[in-house]
């Protein structure tokens, strides 16, 4: 059975992401920090990707690492910058001298795109965002790409699914960042981000980004509605209509197809 680490287990993603991958046949390890636990069937290995002394343990004779773990729900840069670019750093660091032939699979985002794309985001596309959280994802990456280790990158969209929690603050964030109603993102439902990495822990990406998506696009406007916190229309015109959206041919040409495959799909299902 291969051993993975996972990072970021007690996260929107990790927390729904760690049982599909224990499921599918996986020794799972998880990196948790204070007093957090290890979901059921996972083993807990307490670390903290600032603190690299606590890393060999936790990657020593593993086969692969899922790296999920990343700070962005702060408006603090430097913590940002710590956390997402000194704590990658430290994890490869970690398993370049403790696991060098591990496999490494990290979770980017898809607001690294420029947002005055004129088309959705392709994974060829220069990405130089100014904003702390996707900045530091953007040197994070080059930083696994230049690792020596066989790699991957999966850029998420907007991640929902299994009671998260997440379309139901999409009110609160469309006040908090004035997102037009109408702007629309690329979404994934939970269970298709597992599906990805687990392409991606066959070895089917390795050496690839690859945005993830499901089959359509949503606007605020919408999601704030299935979320249960609705918000006011507007007319006004968008900036730019593509801000936001991913096109996800390249991880479709490898076989992908989201199982959930609209935000409305999983309403009518009752898994949003
Ligand atoms: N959710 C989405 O819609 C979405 C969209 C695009 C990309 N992503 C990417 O997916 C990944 C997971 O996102 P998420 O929404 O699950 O994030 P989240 O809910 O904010 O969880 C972040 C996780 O990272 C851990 N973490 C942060 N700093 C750490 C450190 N120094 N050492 C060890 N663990 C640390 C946290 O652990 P503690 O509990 O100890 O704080 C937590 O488990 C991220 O890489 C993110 O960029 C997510």
């Amino acid at each position: 059975m291969p051993t993975l680490l996972v990072t970021g287990v007690t996260g929107l993603v990790g927390s729904r992401l760690l049982p599909r991958l224990i499921a599918a046949g996986h020794d799972c390890r998880a990196l948790v920090r204070g007093d957090n636990t290890a979901p059921d069937g996972a083993t807990a290995v307490r670390g903290d990707l600032n603190d690299p002394s606590t890393l060999p343990a936790a990657v020593e004779g593993v086969d692969a690492v899922v790296h999920l773990a990343a700070l962005f729900r702060t408006d603090d840069e430097d913590a940002i910058w710590r956390a997402n670019l000194d704590g990658t750093r430290n994890l490869l660091d970690a398993v370049a001298s403790h696991a060098p032939d591990a496999r490494v699979v990290m979770a980017s985002t898809g607001n690294v795109y420029n947002h005055d794309q004129a088309r959705p985001g392709l994974e060829s596309d220069s990405c130089n965002p100014s904003a702390a959280y996707p900045a530091s994802k953007v040197a994070a990456e080059a930083l696994v790409r230049e690792s020596g280790l066989t790699w991957s990158v999966l850029r998420l969209p907007f991640v929902y699914g299994d009671g998260d929690g997440h379309l139901a603050s999409m009110g609160a964030l469309a006040g908090r960042f004035g997102l037009h109603p109408a702007h629309t993102y690329s979404v994934a439902h939970h269970r298709d981000v597992a599906a990805a990495v687990l392409l991606a822990l066959g070895g089917q990406l390795d050496g690839r980004i690859a945005n993830v998506t499901d089959d359509a696009p949503v606007t605020v406007f919408e999601m704030a509605r299935l979320g249960g916190s609705p918000i006011d229309g507007s007319a006004e015109p968008l900036t730019n209509p593509w801000a936001g959206r991913m096109d996800s041919s390249f991880l479709r040409s490898l076989g992908f197809r989201p199982s959930v495959a609209t935000v409305w799909e999983a309403a009518a299902a009752g898994i949003l």
